[in-house]
C-alpha cells in the first residue's frame, strides 16, 4: 500500500519569499504584522549570512555602554529577536525597556504597516553577495530546517533566482537602499566591520546617539573579534541542538573573513556571478565596497 501522507514543505511563501515553515508560524508572521513598533527601537535588518549575528552582539554592548553582561546572559536569538520568528511571541517584547533590539530579515516591501508609521532606527547590513552565497551554502549543509543545498553549482542557481530562504539577495538589498526616511537608517557593511571594527563601533555608537569614551570603544570591538564571539556561548550557537544546527559539519561562526568567495567559486562560476550581478545592479547608483 502506499503512503497517501504528504511530506511537510520546508518552505513556506510569505509575501512572495520562502521563509523556513518550522520557525515562521503563520501565528508569529501575523504577530509581527500587528506588532506595536517604537520609536526608538533598533531593528538590525539583514538579508541571512551578511552579519546579523555579529551586529546582535554590537548593538547590546553599545546600548549597555560595553556592560559584557549585555551579551553573556541571553541566547542572541533571546536578546535580540527576530520578529518573524515564533520565538519572538514567548518573549513578552512589550516589557522591555527602551531601546528595545530587534532582528529581521524582511525586505523593505515586506515591513510591517506599524514600522512605516512609527519609523524606528534601522541598521542595514550588507555583504558582498558572492560571501553571502559561499556562507549560505555552508549553512544550508547543516541547517535541517533549510532546504539541502544540493550541488554547489545548483545552489549558485538557485540563490541567484532568489528560490532561497528571504527570498533574493539582489532584491532585499535594492529595496533597503531605496528606502525612504534614510535619516533613519545607518547602512553599514560587513567588510567595513572586518577592515576597522573601531570605527565602525564608533559610527553605531554615534547613529544610536550613545557617544562613547575610546576605551569603551576598544573594549566593544575586542569583545566581538571573531576569535572572541566564538568563544561565547550566547553567541557561538553551541546551545542549539544538533538536530536543527549540525556544527559537526561547519560551524555557525565559520571563517569570519571578507572575500572567502575566492575559496569557494571556480573562476566560471564566478565570472557567471559577476555577469548577473552586473546585469541585476545596474541601475543602483550605491558605491558598494568590494565593487
Ligand atoms: P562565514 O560563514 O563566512 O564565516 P549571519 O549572522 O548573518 O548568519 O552571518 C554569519 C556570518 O557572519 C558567518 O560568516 C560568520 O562567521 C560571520 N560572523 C559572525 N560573527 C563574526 C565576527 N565577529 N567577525 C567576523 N565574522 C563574523
Amino acid at each position: 500500500m502506499t503512503s497517501t501522507k504528504k511530506k511537510k514543505s520546508l518552505y513556506s511563501l510569505y509575501k512572495g519569499v520562502y521563509v523556513p515553515s518550522n520557525l515562521h508560524h503563520p501565528q508569529s508572521l501575523q504577530n509581527y504584522e500587528d506588532f506595536t513598533f517604537r520609536r526608538d527601537d533598533v531593528i538590525i535588518v539583514t538579508y541571512p549570512k551578511s552579519g546579523t549575528t555579529w551586529m546582535k552582539e554590537i548593538v547590546p554592548l553599545v546600548v549597555s555602554r560595553g556592560d559584557p553582561a549585555s551579551v553573556e546572559t541571553l541566547q542572541n536569538w533571546d536578546r535580540v529577536p527576530w520578529l518573524e520568528e515564533n520565538r519572538a511571541w514567548d518573549l513578552e517584547l512589550e516589557n522591555r525597556p527602551s531601546p528595545r533590539i530587534f532582528a529581521t530579515h524582511f525586505h523593505y516591501n515586506m515591513m510591517p504597516q506599524g514600522f512605516f508609521k512609527v519609523k524606528p532606527k534601522v541598521i542595514y547590513v550588507m555583504r558582498n553577495p558572492k560571501d553571502v552565497f559561499t556562507s549560505s551554502f555552508h549553512y544550508y549543509g547543516i541547517a535541517s530546517f533549510l532546504v539541502h543545498p544540493g550541488s554547489q553549482g545548483e545552489f549558485l542557481q538557485k540563490f541567484l533566482d532568489g528560490k532561497v530562504m528571504f527570498g533574493s539577495w539582489f532584491d532585499h538589498v535594492k529595496g533597503w537602499l531605496n528606502a525612504e526616511d534614510k535619516e533613519r537608517i545607518m547602512y553599514i557593511s560587513y567588510e567595513e566591520m572586518i577592515m576597522d571594527l573601531k570605527d565602525s563601533v564608533t559610527r553605531i555608537a554615534q547613529f544610536l546617539e550613545k557617544p562613547l569614551e575610546s576605551e569603551v570603544i576598544e573594549k566593544i570591538a575586542e569583545c566581538c573579534l571573531f576569535k572572541n564571539m566564538k568563544q561565547n556561548k550566547m553567541s557561538n550557537y553551541s546551545a542549539a541542538p544538533r538536530e536543527f544546527l549540525d556544527q559537526r559539519k561547519s560551524e555557525f561562526l565559520r571563517k569570519g573573513i571578507a572575500g572567502d568567495w575566492k575559496n569557494q567559486l571556480t573562476s566560471d562560476e564566478a565570472e557567471y556571478f559577476d555577469s548577473v550581478y552586473k546585469v541585476t545592479m545596474k541601475d543602483v547608483m550605491y558605491k558598494f565596497i568590494w565593487d
